[in-house]
């Protein structure tokens, strides 16, 4: 349903089953009863309205990533959707935008460039075990400007999210965290305290899918939706001269200009947005897209088959959208967030498990910061709200993967990166946290409070 201004959607959460496994059914949690769930649309700088019905046995919690959203449409961690004739218990915490039973309104204004946003479950203590289950789903923003281009659209305009998962023999979703509040119980150390890990890749809900093509350009969003796998992903064969994989855009929509690459590496809940052209392949041949980081059965995603000869009159533009560079020499504070395993505490930042009752840090509106981030081990590091630069890796120049508006930044053992941002948008106390989720249920994650 449509208004003058507005977009709105429903979307119920249930319980319900799928084929994911051939002659096997799943028991999934899922937005509309799907996994992932259906892929909403909106309209930069037209506001879209969500109603978010909770039938599900347990609380949840639906966060916009990437979104520009206010507080208390954002997800915050406590501002639970209670279902209704729940009877567990419920978290004692301040909320942002406070209970809500039977569902939730979530207004997102999308005063936003063109991106690939992706809504998942965020649950205090549950997100993991939430993810895993299936409540994951993209959202589109689409605006002008990119309409504008030339880019491969319509059916090769595809929108991919990788996840992996471990099944039981019955093909049910096997997550070991039976209980995720474990995960941050003073002495116990859980073998998954890394993260948790499956052996089958799936993409949009299907394990290794093939996909037919054209000989002509596709355009790829890949989102990698899983809870703690990071992938190297490169298509085998790769085409004569290399450079398959042209990025043209990552989580905050497109760079400036394409950046062609042979491989991608993508933390958990990082887009990498890029344009293949299959047209470099023979008709009849299959490409693999494979995972350099996997073995075994998780080192292949998909394969793509070239069915057939195609006009094509898409067009990667040599400049795509600017960027303004953000300039460190203007901001007004610096921070620095050291993600680290403490033992016991679990994994924290700057020593501190999460309390949604601390605000860890507060930028003023309209403020530009720089933020230092320093890691033990891998912990892909994800701002709400705002949408950052990176200034550096180590005090040399960013990644390879760095380029362009990023909301999530993937932190390497031993690194330090540092990031710039603006504070602008709204007021209210948002999180930031690391993505894998297993070390977020285990309590990384702190907040910023825009004043
Ligand atoms: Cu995609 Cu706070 O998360
Ligand atoms: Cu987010
Ligand atoms: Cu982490």
């Amino acid at each position: 349903r449509q208004d003058a201004t507005t977009d709105y959607y429903e979307v119920t959460q249930k319980v319900a089953t799928q084929e994911i496994l051939p002659g096997h059914t799943t028991a999934i949690w899922g937005y509309e009863g799907t996994f992932p769930g259906p892929t909403l649309v909106s309209r930069s700088g037209r506001r879209t309205v969500v109603r978010h019905r909770n039938a599900l046995p347990v609380p949840a919690v639906v966060h916009l990533h990437g979104g520009r959203t206010p507080s208390a449409s954002d997800g915050y961690p406590t501002d639970l959707i209670v279902p209704d004739g729940f009877t567990g218990p419920l978290p004692h915490h301040d909320h942002q935008a406070g209970l809500a039973h039977g569902s939730r309104i979530y207004e997102y204004p999308l005063q936003q460039r063109a991106a690939t946003l992706w809504y998942h479950d965020h649950r205090m203590d549950f997100t993991g075990a939430s993810v895993w289950r299936g409540l994951a789903g993209f959202h589109l923003v689409h605006d002008d400007e990119e309409e504008a281009l030339p880019l491969p659209r319509g059916d090769r305009d595809i929108p991919l999210m990788i996840t992996d998962r471990a099944f039981d023999a019955d093909g049910s979703f096997r997550y070991p965290a039976t209980d995720p509040t474990l995960l941050h119980t003073p002495g116990v150390r859980p073998d998954y305290v890394e993260g948790v890990l499956g052996d089958v890749i799936l993409v949009n809900g299907a394990p290794w899918p093939v996909l037919e093509v054209d000989a002509a350009r596709y355009r790829l969003r890949i989102v990698n939706a899983s809870n703690a796998r990071r992938y190297r992903l490169e298509l085998a064969p790769q085409p004569a001269g290399g450079g398959a994989l042209v990025q043209i855009g990552s989580d905050g929509g497109l760079l400036a200009t394409p950046r062609a690459h042979d491989a991608i590496v993508l933390a958990p809940a990082e887009r990498f947005d890029v344009v293949v052209d299959f047209s470099r392949y023979r008709v009849g041949e299959e490409i693999t897209l494979a995972n350099r980081l996997g073995s075994g059965t998780t080192a292949a995603v998909m394969r793509f088959r070239i069915a057939r000869r195609a006009t094509d009159d898409s067009v990667v533009p040599a400049r795509l959208s600017p960027i303004e560079r953000l300039d460190p020499a203007r901001a007004t504070a610096t921070r620095t967030f050291a993600f680290r395993d403490q033992g016991d505490e679990g994994w924290t930042i700057n020593g501190r498990p999460f309390d949604p009752m601390r605000a860890d840090a507060t930028p003023r509106l309209g403020a530009l910061e720089v933020w230092r981030f320093t890691s033990d081990f891998h912990h892909p590091v994800h701002l709400h709200l705002v949408h950052f630069q990176v200034l550096s890796r180590n005090g040399e120049a960013p990644g390879p993967y760095d380029a362009g508006w990023k909301d999530t930044i993937d932190l390497s053992p031993g690194e330090e990166v540092a990031i710039i941002t603006r504070f602008t948008g709204y007021r209210g106390r948002f999180v930031f946290h690391c993505h894998n989720l297993e070390h977020e249920d285990m309590a990384m994650m702190a907040n910023f409070e825009v004043v």
